[in-house]
């Protein structure tokens, strides 16, 4: 089968059999398809899409392409967590230990930070010490111990997707529904939990911005889930504006450790019980969403999900001292304020804009190679539906230099619309698909 055919079959909108998406993948894995023409076909599915059956053989040939990862060692219903990306999305760092807390167990391979969106491993890896390599074997040890663990995913695990994503990032082909299903749900499924929670992103920071769009990739993924056997429910949420406050790595592990005391931003709290009360009931610890939610509420306020943080920082070599003392952890030497250009209220604060900003001042690669600066990034003083003068602060930008701090600075003030009026607040869950 020629790669030639499998472009032009795609590209004028045919059908894909198993056995071709097997091999166009396989021949891309093992280096005989080229990059230039896995672009042309990456950008054939971009226009011309993938059926239900296309798309769940893409993602199973996926798995296919590298190894699983038996789980079967850990005690209990384990339940993974996956977010398809957004800004100041720091809802792993909180909901892991705590659904941990209440019982159910976590294994979690967690990614770096794509485009504008950060990502867990690298907001774990600005505490001190911390390591996010664990071989498999400590990995599960720790999870039957502690009750849960965050690794970076092995280059074993669905190597198709290390390529294919590097691709996509370079060839305008990321914000496919498709190849997005295909990549989360391979990731998840080569993971080996038992069940699935994802959190399905939309608005200006997410990869689909429209809410038909994040439904339609919400349906297909848990659509992926029922077939292979893993129990899965999406939630769609929103990323219009930052999730929370703070935008950059120590910063949102700070607002997170806040989180997990119990304070920290409502949107932020709310996110992480929803999701959480979705995970605790696929795992069999609740009943039902509502007795979830109450279980996880009563965890986060009595101080045990922060406890179970402080013992999976302490885990993986992290310095635990952190969790008392978010001083300890990495800062900027250059803070400054951004200040509202006129009087109202803040209409919309533009997500993308604000990752872009905050990768701008080092907090995300723009190159697979770039290293990361922990400690620079973005805290929004002022968000939607909240009321500023003339003069007042929106934001405080944490950077490397007054150079870089007046540059996000001025890509912070333009990322905010102030306005006569609010607008009409949008809702934090725009639904759950099961
Ligand atoms: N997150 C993923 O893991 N893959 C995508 O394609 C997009 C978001």
């Amino acid at each position: 089968m020629r790669a030639y055919e499998l472009i032009q079959k795609k590209r004028d909108g045919g059908e894909l059999t198993a056995g071709e998406i097997s091999a166009i993948l396989a021949g891309y894995v093992a280096g005989e398809i080229p990059d230039y023409q896995m672009s042309a076909f990456l950008m054939a599915v971009y226009f011309r899409g993938m059926s239900s059956r296309e798309t769940a053989d893409f993602t199973l040939a996926m798995v296919r392409s590298g190894e699983t990862l038996d789980l079967g060692a850990i005690r209990g219903t384990k339940v993974d967590k996956h977010s398809t990306g957004g800004v100041g999305d720091k809802t792993s760092l909180v909901l892991i230990p705590l659904v941990a807390a209440a019982g159910a167990p976590v294994a979690k391979m967690s990614g770096r930070g794509l485009g504008h969106t950060g990502g867990t491993i690298d907001k774990l890896e600005s505490i001190p010490g911390f390591r996010t390599q664990l071989d498999t074997r400590a990995f599960i040890d720790q999870v039957n111990r502690v009750g849960c663990a965050i690794v970076v995913a092995t280059n074993e695990l669905v190597p198709a997707d290390k390529k294919l994503y590097a691709l996509r990032d370079v060839t305008a082909t990321v914000d496919s529904l498709p190849l997005i299903a295909s990549s989360v749900m391979s990731k998840k499924i080569a993971g080996g939990s038992d069940a699935i929670v994802l959190d399905v992103k939309t608005g200006s920071g997410a990869f689909m911005k429209t809410l038909d769009g994040a439904r339609e990739l919400a349906q297909a993924m848990v659509g992926i889930g029922a077939q292979v056997g893993r129990r899965t429910t999406a939630l769609i949420t929103d990323m219009d504006q930052p999730l929370g406050r703070a935008v950059g790595n120590a910063l949102e592990v700070a607002e997170a450790i806040e989180t997990l005391r119990g304070d920290g931003p409502l949107d932020l709290r709310e996110l992480c019980l929803e999701l959480g009360a979705q995970m605790v009931t696929l795992a069999g610890v609740a009943r039902s969403a509502g007795e979830g939610k109450d279980l996880l509420m009563k965890i986060l306020d009595d101080g045990s999900a922060l406890a179970k943080f402080a013992q999976l920082v302490d885990a993986q070599g992290g310095d635990r001292r952190v969790v008392d003392d978010s001083r300890r952890l990495p800062a900027a030497p250059v803070r400054i304020a951004v200040e509202a250009p006129s009087s109202g209220v803040v209409a919309a604060v533009d997500a993308q804009a604000v990752g872009l900003a905050a990768m701008g001042l080092g907090a995300g690669r723009a190159t697979k190679d770039d290293r990361i600066d922990p400690a620079v990034g973005v805290v929004l003083v002022r968000k939607v539906g909240d009321p500023v003068r003339d003069g007042e602060p929106l934001a405080d930008v944490h950077a490397p230099d007054r150079a870089r701090a007046a540059e996000a600075g001025r890509r912070i003030q333009a990322a905010y619309r102030i306005a006569a009026r609010a607008p009409a607040p949008r809702p934090l869950i725009h639904g759950v698909i099961t």
